[in-house]
C-alpha cells in the first residue's frame, strides 16, 4: 500500500477498517481525562468491557449455588477448562485436543521440560536464543542443574552476529547442525520479547526433528501476535501467557501445547494431578494415576474459574473479530507506524532494531533512542502515550489490531517527532 504521512490519510485508514469497532469493546485507560493511546498490549492487553459482566457471572453462579457450582454454574466450573482449546485453535495452529489452559507460564515450562527434556550422557545440551527473556533463562538454568548438569557447558545459546540486532536463521540452524550429537532440546522464543523479532519457528522446529532432538516453544510474544502453525510445524510443545495480546488480565491463566504424537506417550515422565487422571473416573478417587490421552493430561490442579473467566471473555473477542482478519490489520497498522518512522525528519536519531518486514516481526517494533532515551520515553509518558523502556535505551510499543487505529499510529509518530527533535 502507498502510505501517506498525514492526519487524513491515517483516518481514512480507520474509516475503512472493517474492525474499527472493536476498541469499543475495550477500557482504554485515561491520562487528563483523555483516553491514552496504549502501546503496551505486548506486556499488558486491554480489559474487555464483557470480562467484568462474565467473571461476576461466575461470582453470582457461585453466591447461588456453592460448591454445586461445579455442575450448575452457566459454565460449568468442573469443565471450565474445556471451553478453551477450539478457541485458542486457530490462535496458535494446534488441534484442539493439543492445547490446555492452566496454571502460569513459567511453570508449565517446567512441567513441559519435565517430560520433554530427557537429557542422556551424550546428548543432553539445550540450545536457546542468547538474551532470551530472563524468566526463560533462570529455569533452563535449574532445568539443567537440576539433572546435575552445568549450565556453561549444558546451555548453547545463539547470537546475532556483530553489528547486527536480529538473529540469522542460517545461525540458528549452524549451529543446531555443529552440535547434532549432543543437544537434547531445542528452546526457542517465538518473538524475541527485546526486539520483537519474530523466529522462523517452522525451519527451527524441521532442523530440531531432523537432528532428533525436542523443540519446545515459548509463545509469550506471539500467542495472539503472529501467525503460528504449531501442530503443521510437528512443534513437540509450548507454553504461552495470555495476559499480553490475549488480553485476560494480570497474571492470567497460561496455556499450553502438546503435540499429538505425545497425545498417548503415557510413558514419558511427567508431574501429575488429580485433573491430569482420565476424567470418567477421576472422581472415583482411586489411588493409581491413570493420565488423560493428549494435552489434558499434563494438568495439575482444578480450574482456577475466576482467571479463566477473564481468558474466557476476551477469546469471545478474538472470536467475533477473526484472528485472520486481526494478523491482516496488524500487518497494515504496523506497516504504517514503520512507514512513518522512516518518514521522520530526525529519523537518524533512532535506530529500530526490530526487522523491518513482516513476518520477520509481529506488531512490536523496537527502538534505540540515540540521544537522552529516557526523557524521550518520559515526554511520550506525560502526553499520554503508553510504551514501554528497556534499560539501556530503547523503547518497546506494540500497535494492536483489537484496540489500536491508525490515528493513533500517526499521534505517535507526531510527539515521537517532537521530542527527539529536541534533544
Ligand atoms: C518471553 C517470556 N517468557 C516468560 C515470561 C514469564 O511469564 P510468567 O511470569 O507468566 O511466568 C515472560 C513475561 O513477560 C515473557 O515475556
Amino acid at each position: 500500500m502507498d502510505f501517506q504521512n498525514t492526519l487524513e490519510f491515517a483516518k481514512t485508514l480507520d474509516s475503512s477498517d472493517k474492525l474499527s469497532t472493536f476498541r469499543d469493546e475495550f477500557l482504554i485507560p485515561n491520562h487528563d481525562n483523555k483516553p491514552t493511546i496504549y502501546f503496551t498490549g505486548n506486556s499488558l492487553g486491554l480489559q474487555p468491557k464483557k470480562t467484568k459482566q462474565i467473571i461476576y457471572q461466575e461470582l453470582d453462579d457461585w453466591a447461588k449455588y456453592g460448591v454445586e457450582g461445579h455442575f450448575m454454574a452457566s459454565r460449568p466450573w468442573v469443565s471450565y477448562h474445556e471451553l478453551f482449546p477450539s478457541l485458542l485453535s486457530p490462535i496458535v495452529g494446534g488441534h484442539s485436543s493439543e492445547i490446555v489452559v492452566m496454571n502460569q507460564l513459567t511453570s508449565n515450562l517446567h512441567f513441559l521440560f519435565v517430560s520433554f527434556y530427557r537429557p542422556t550422557k551424550s546428548r543432553y545440551k539445550i540450545l536457546m536464543e542468547g538474551k532470551a527473556f530472563p524468566s526463560d533463562q533462570y529455569a533452563v538454568e535449574s532445568q539443567v542443574k537440576f539433572h546435575g548438569y552445568s549450565p556453561e557447558d549444558a546451555i548453547i545459546e545463539v547470537f546475532p552476529r556483530e553489528s547486527e540486532t536480529s538473529l540469522r536463521t542460517e545461525d540458528i540452524i549452524e549451529t543446531i547442525e555443529k552440535n547434532k550429537d549432543s543437544i537434547a532440546l531445542v528452546f526457542f522464543s517465538g518473538v524475541n520479547y527485546y526486539t520483537g523479532q519474530v523466529f522462523d519457528m517452522k525451519s527451527i522446529a524441521k532442523k530440531a526433528e531432523e537432528i532428533d532432538a525436542v523443540c519446545g516453544l515459548d509463545l509469550a510474544h506471539a500467542a495472539g501476535n503472529v501467525t503460528l502453525h504449531l501442530h503443521d510445524w510437528n512443534v513437540d510443545f509450548a507454553a504461552w501467557c495470555s495476559y499480553k495480546y490475549l488480553n485476560s488480565g494480570p497474571g492470567g491463566v497460561g496455556g499450553v501445547f502438546i503435540h499429538e504424537k505425545h497425545a498417548k506417550e503415557f510413558s514419558l515422565p511427567r508431574f501429575t494431578g488429580w485433573w491430569g487422571h482420565d476424567k470418567t473416573t477421576r472422581f472415583k478417587m482411586d489411588k493409581t494415576f491413570v493420565p488423560m490421552q493428549g494435552a489434558e493430561g499434563w494438568q495439575l490442579s482444578n480450574a482456577p474459574v475466576l482467571s479463566m473467566a477473564a481468558h474466557f471473555a476476551s477469546l469471545k473477542v478474538f472470536e467475533a473479530a477473526g484472528f485472520e482478519n486481526l494478523l491482516n490489520k496488524s500487518k497494515t497498522l504496523t506497516d504504517y507506524l514503520m512507514f512513518l518512522l522512516k518518514d521522520l525528519h530526525h529519523a537518524k536519531k533512532i535506530n529500530i532494531i526490530t526487522p523491518f518486514e513482516s513476518p520477520d516481526r509481529g506488531c512490536q517494533v523496537s527502538m534505540l533512542i540515540k540521544n537522552n532515551g529516557k526523557q524521550v520515553y518520559e515526554g511520550l509518558m506525560k502526553e499520554g502515550v503508553i510504551v514501554d523502556w528497556r534499560e539501556p535505551d530503547v523503547i518497546r510499543l506494540a500497535p494492536v489490531p483489537l484496540y489500536n487505529s491508525f490515528e493513533d499510529v500517526y499521534a505517535f509518530a507526531k510527539k515521537l517527532e517532537n521530542l527527539i527533535s529536541n534533544h
